[in-house]
């Protein structure tokens, strides 16, 4: 089955996933072809294990998910072939170069030979890796592997693209090479969902945002919408975050919210 141009890049249906206790409970998402969306909530709020099973990673407990209208549980391998996962840790090989590594994931796609080694040279370029292009990737920084990665995971020119954490650990320099890649795919219509917990990157990003906690999606929009649905004119979005994350019954017995205020604004500091 090949993708549908007008369905939605991802939409998630009663997504359920029970560990010991439930990760993701009851979710659903739609996030439109050609939008910027960022998926914020506190720790363990179980945006990683969502993201896991949209990936084709971990199985649901019950739910749908559709990548550009490809049902992911009866189409897995196309739903993969328009899709782009960068993980938190990425697993890169410490004997490749960036360039092999690039060759060796365009194999994997079965690319022509010539298209992917334009492609991987536009990729090393754009992304600051020009000068390590032939050195192993063994002794890189965090920084350079999640750009190793990041050009890895979009070699094969995905639709939807989603990210866990980037921007974590990334040096500023890094860190804006990555967003200049990721804004300039969205002007190219490609779909980019990321989760953050700094929340400045969402707003300054973001198409829309959707803010989870406990498996349950609490909130979602523009940073606009949900100043309107907060009713608080002039809210930041760690303003509107802290109050839709603190309404939660019982958050006492999970993570304390008034630790993450304080992580969340030593984040922003
Ligand atoms: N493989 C796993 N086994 C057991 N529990 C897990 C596993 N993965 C995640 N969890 C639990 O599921 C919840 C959601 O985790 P996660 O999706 O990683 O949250 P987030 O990415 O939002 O920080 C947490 O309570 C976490 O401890
Ligand atoms: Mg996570």
């Amino acid at each position: 089955m090949s993708a549908v141009s007008d369905a939605p890049a991802l939409a998630i249906r009663h997504l359920k996933k029970t560990f010991e206790e439930p990760a993701v409970d009851d979710l659903s998402l739609t996030i439109k072809s050609g939008e910027f969306y960022a998926l914020l909530g506190p720790n363990g709020a179980g945006k990683t294990t969502t993201l896991r099973m949209v990936a084709g990673l971990l199985n649901a407990d019950a739910g749908e998910i559709a990548i550009c209208g490809i049902d992911t549980a009866k189409d897995p391998i196309a739903a993969k072939r328009v899709l782009a996962w960068v993980p938190d840790e990425p697993m890169i090989y410490d004997k490749l170069t960036p360039m092999e590594y690039l060759a060796f994931v365009a194999g994997l796609w079965s690319m022509d030979g010539e298209v992917a080694r334009a492609k991987a040279d536009q990729l090393i370029d754009v992304l600051g890796l020009s000068q390590k292009a032939h050195e192993r990737c063994g002794g890189f920084s965090k920084g350079m592997r999640q750009k190793v990665a990041l050009a890895g995971a979009l070699i094969h020119e995905p639709k939807l693209i989603i990210l866990d954490e980037p921007l974590t650990g990334l040096d500023a320099g890094s860190a804006r090479q990555v967003k200049a890649v990721l804004r300039h795919l969205v002007s190219q219509g490609v779909t980019v969902i990321m989760t953050t917990h700094i929340l400045e990157v969402a707003e300054r990003m973001a198409d829309r945002i959707g803010v989870i906690a406990k498996g349950r999606l609490l909130a979602e929009g523009t940073l606009e919408e949900l100043r309107n649905t907060s009713g608080a004119h002039g809210a930041t979005l760690e303003d509107i975050f802290l109050q839709l994350v603190e309404e939660q019954p019982d958050t006492a017995q999970g993570a304390p919210v008034d630790r993450h205020g304080a992580q969340l604004a030593g984040a922003l500091a």
